[in-house]
């Protein structure tokens, strides 16, 4: 089995090679890789293939892709974790056009550039499965000055949404898991938040069990985690 992540998303990463899935990981920075090889154990580390690509990119998206293919042959699940954790900026009179460029590139533009490149890998395969992390501060503002995060988290909900609407009857199974409050290592967690190992256990236990598409998992606490790993469901 192989999964592709779209993302650093170490808590992911982590869980799905526990479970046994060979996954590669494309990030555009190559140092930031090679920490996360230097996290996996000899043992499993062959279940590991990593990329340097900018999924972002059209051009470099369709290059990484094709050497994915020639590393690692079938690809079968794809999550796509693609953005930033954080934005605040201040609120809008204060930023620029450029910024905002800037967000709805990270949140937006790589994931339908990602999606547009890498979906038809897997898009007629009901075996398969595609996945998009997204947040949602994308249906509020979540403190003064983080506005645009919630503009280019919006954006994600929107396209996610179009492709339900647009590709009801497509093979693979389409999901989207929106978390509605913050993730964390052990060491910062505050309340309420989700610890990334048992966000990426959930995940995993999603891609794993095919049983579901076009939903979205919101996930607000830990224990939607709990639901979601131990009884299928949200
Ligand atoms: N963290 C939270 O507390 C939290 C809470 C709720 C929802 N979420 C959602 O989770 C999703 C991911 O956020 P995160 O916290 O995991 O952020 P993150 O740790 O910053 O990870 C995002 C990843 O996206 C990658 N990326 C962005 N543009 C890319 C591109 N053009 N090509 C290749 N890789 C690209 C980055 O890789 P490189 O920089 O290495 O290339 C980075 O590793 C978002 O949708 C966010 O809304 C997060």
């Amino acid at each position: 089995l192989n999964s592709l992540l779209h993302s650093f998303e170490t808590s992911q990463f982590f869980q799905t090679l526990a479970k046994g899935f060979k996954v590669a990981v494309i990030s555009r920075d190559n140092s930031r890789l090679e920490k996360l090889r230097g996290f996996v154990s000899p043992s499993i580390r062959d279940n590991l293939t990593t990329l340097v690509g900018n999924v972002g990119s059209e051009e470099e998206a369709e290059v990484v892709k094709h050497a994915l293919l020639k590393s690692v042959g079938k690809v079968t699940d794809i999550v796509s974790s693609l953005g930033f954790s954080w934005w605040q900026g201040g609120p809008p009179h204060t930023q620029t056009l450029k910024e905002l460029h800037w967000v709805i590139e990270t949140l937006l533009f790589s994931t339908f550039v990602s999606w547009k490149v890498f979906f038809p890998l897997v898009r007629d395969d009901p075996n398969c499965t595609y996945t998009f992390i997204t947040g949602g501060a994308g249906e509020k503002l979540l403190m003064p000055g983080t506005g645009f995060l919630t503009v280019g988290a919006a954006s994600t909900l929107a396209f996610c949404q179009v492709l339900r609407e647009e590709y009801p009857e497509v093979p693979c199974k389409l999901n989207q898991v929106k978390i509605n409050t913050g993730v964390a290592i052990p060491e910062r967690m505050a309340p309420g938040y989700l610890n990334h190992l048992d966000l990426g256990e959930a995940v995993a236990t999603l891609v794993e069990r095919k049983n579901t598409t076009h939903t979205v998992f919101p996930v607000n606490s830990p224990s939607d985690l709990k639901n979601v790993i131990l009884e299928g469901n949200l």
